[in-house]
């Protein structure tokens, strides 16, 4: 026969606390009358071994002697406490702290006059309890019919009695919430009973035979029984050992032992003592694959011992530090209940969960799912577990932060707090100072801009023993707009055409932005011709397209030209200058036969002299000066040889549509005379 235990066994953490209280008290008070308001559990036993202590239940004031009053776990109102106490007695809360936060939620609802709609049994005393702590009309419900008796409600809030089972409050709220529609829901549930039900259910399916240990008038260890029942049809609801129906249990292959929350373990251990009365049992722990084969001839200690440890195996042992896994059981606009498998749930602040803007806790959070949490404290002073989810993911952080920052790794960073000399920010949710003078390349005025804002930095320095980090926004800055530069740089390659924006000029050149990079346009390579400044060609502000003639990377330097892009003065001279045509230009040169005219930078032509008057001149000074602005008439281009013949003189003869031809005639004798005028200024040109 094996014998397999429940993980979740014995008294609740609640019931344990007024008990331990309960039996304090009368070492504590000796010679004073120790009372219990109620009965402080739902087992004959366990009031009449108190009983034994000198402990007695009374079910009202009124029949109390003085001496010391402790109220149970269920709670009581308000007035109850204040006419003990001025009674004359010494009072001791025993309350369960879970019970106690739907006072304390009942006395807050009251303060703000908001309504309170309470799911429960209306004369249950943890029910009574709370509304004693409550001003003003509150609404008890529990059948469909108390619902829908519900008047239209605004701005009011949901409390459950702690005891009841999840499935039936789950079905009832949406009936609640359509005469409350904008209700609060507090959570208010204590799983010890659900959480018993479900293992009581898992253990049934796996055992030929149940035993269910519990106190006759205990509703929990009856609903317990009944959920093993419906899994297990020989499901035995016992109150202690001597119920045990030895015969029939002795054909079972695999029995399952389990308890409501109001049972103590000295029952269940007498219990299992007796089932080794049946044959050899194994103990089984379900949370632990370990087993042990008792021996009959082994002594009743060594059973004993057995029984302990099997039974310290059930309950979860927890330590601050700890990190451990738990599901989210419930949660509000402030906490969310985790269930860790301990005797009492752990809390988490809501704000430790990172909620983006607009949504809600219920976007991001879901009943049942798995987390890993950090036990902060093991009781927060009102018998909660304060857990953290924070605590781990900082202590990961600040592993992988190190750890990154020895790589060089960059950050992001959310400015919290403005200090002295600097910022406050979090880095995976590890605070950082950044000096003022970190923020950024240039100096910062108003540090508080950086205030909620997200940001890259770097971390300059870490210390692990103090926890601090120093870190830099200008740091990051630097490199980003290093990086970005050294990208730009990477993109320029010599012969590709770029645009850009003339930004400064002198007396070299002109210095064009080409996105970030300032490229140099030699004078000499801002036209076709002789540019004498470039303020001639381009100005400020201008956008041009260049060419990348050099890219130098070491020196970090660029050379551009603009006039590789445009054609070649020469090239269309000839589709530019219509032998005929008369154009202006301007005296550039003026040599003994004749004078050379510019028509654009980079192109001149000539005007023999004999071209000049009408009449013969002997200088050509005499009639022309440089820099002045002529208007001249083209008798002939050659482009193969860069040369263009001019004439002043049939410039300003008015020319009828009839003479054109003869014009083109007598272009053809000066086109000879050109020639060798041409040859005759080349040889002077050298000369000179
Ligand atoms: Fe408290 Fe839950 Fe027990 S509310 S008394 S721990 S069942």
């Amino acid at each position: 026969m094996k014998v397999c235990l429940a993980s979740n066994i014995g008294f609740c953490y609640g019931v344990q606390r007024a008990l331990d209280m309960a039996e304090k008290a009368a070492t504590q008070y000796p010679g004073l009358k120790i009372y219990t308001l109620g009965e402080i559990i739902h087992n004959p036993l366990v009031i009449s071994r108190l009983a034994e202590q000198g402990i007695e239940a009374v079910d009202h004031p009124d029949e109390l002697q003085p001496g010391v009053v402790l109220v149970r776990s269920h709670g009581a109102g308000r007035q109850i406490f204040e006419d003990l106490v001025s009674a004359g007695h010494t009072v001791l809360d025993a309350t369960c702290p879970k019970v106690r936060r739907l006072q304390k939620k009942a006395e807050e609802l009251s303060r703000d006059g908001r309504p309170l709609i309470l799911y429960g049994q209306s004369d249950h005393p943890e029910v009574l309890g709370i509304l004693g702590w409550y001003d003003g009309t509150a609404y008890v419900v529990r059948s469909a019919e108390s619902i829908r008796d519900l008047p239209a409600l605004d701005n009011a809030c949901v409390l459950a009695q702690t005891t009841t089972p999840q499935k039936e409050f789950d079905a009832a709220l949406p009936l609640i919430l359509e005469k409350a529609p904008n209700a609060e829901v507090f959570p208010s549930i204590c799983n010890a009973t659900d959480v018993r039900q479900k293992e009581g259910r898992e253990l049934a399916a796996e055992c030929d035979a149940m035993i269910v240990i519990g106190g006759r008038n205990s509703s929990n260890s009856a609903k317990l029984a009944d959920a093993c029942r419906q899994i297990c049809p020989q499901t035995y609801f016992i109150q202690d050992a001597d119920e045990l129906p030895l015969d029939e249990l002795r054909s079972k292959q695999r029995i399952g032992i389990t308890s409501g929350t109001s049972t103590p373990d000295w029952i269940i251990k007498e219990v299992y003592t007796r089932m080794s009365d049946i044959q050899n049992p194994e103990i089984l722990n379900p949370e632990v694959e370990e087993s042990t084969t008792v021996a009959p001839a082994e002594a009743e200690e060594e059973r004993e011992a057995d029984f302990a440890t099997a039974f310290e195996k059930t309950m979860v042992q927890i330590r601050p530090g700890q990190v451990i896994k738990g599901k989210i059981v419930s949660f509000n606009d402030s906490e969310v209940c985790v269930n860790i498998g301990y005797k009492s749930d752990g809390f988490i602040h809501l704000s430790e969960f990172e909620l983006a803007e607009g949504q809600s806790a219920a976007d991001v959070l879901h009943e049942g799912d798995e987390i890993e949490v950090e036990v902060v404290k093991v009781n927060d002073g009102e018998g909660n577990v304060l857990l953290s989810k924070k605590n781990i993911e900082v202590r990961r952080n600040w592993d992988e932060l190190v750890k990154a920052q020895e790589e060089n790794a960059r950050f992001e960073a959310t400015g919290k707090q403005v200090v002295k000399g600097g910022l406050i920010a979090t880095v995976k949710g590890i605070r950082a100072f950044i000096p003022a003078s970190q923020l950024d390349t240039r100096y910062v005025d108003k540090i508080e801009k950086y205030v909620g804002q997200t940001f890259p930095v770097k971390i300059l320095e870490v210390d692990t023993n103090r926890r601090r980090i120093v870190a830099s926004r200008k740091v990051a800055v630097q490199e980003e707009a290093a990086a970005a530069k050294k990208a730009k740089w990477d993109l320029l390659n010599e012969g590709e055409t770029v645009k850009g924006i003339v930004r400064r000029l002198t007396d070299f050149g002109a210095f064009v932005d080409i996105g970030g990079i300032d490229g140099l346009v030699h004078v000499t390579n801002l036209a076709w011709g002789n540019v004498k400044h470039p303020k001639d060609v381009v100005s400020i502000g201008q956008e041009v397209n260049c060419l990348i003639l050099k890219v130098d990377r070491e020196n970090q330097r660029v050379s551009l030209g603009i006039k590789q892009l445009l054609p070649k003065p020469w090239d269309v001279a000839d589709e530019k200058y219509i032998p005929g045509s008369i154009v202006t230009g301007k005296v550039v040169r003026i040599v003994t036969f004749g004078a050379f005219v510019e028509l654009e930078p980079g192109l001149d032509g000539l005007v023999h002299i004999s071209q000049i008057a009408d009449t013969r001149i002997d200088k050509v000074e005499s009639v022309l000066e440089v820099g002045q602005i002529v208007n001249v008439k083209v008798l002939d281009v050659n482009t193969q040889e860069h040369r263009i013949s001019l004439s002043i003189r049939d410039a300003n003869i008015p020319v009828t549509e009839n003479d054109y031809s003869a014009e083109i005639t007598d272009e053809e004798i000066v086109d000879g005379e050109n020639d060798d005028l041409y040859e005759t200024a080349d040889i002077i040109t050298e000369e000179e």
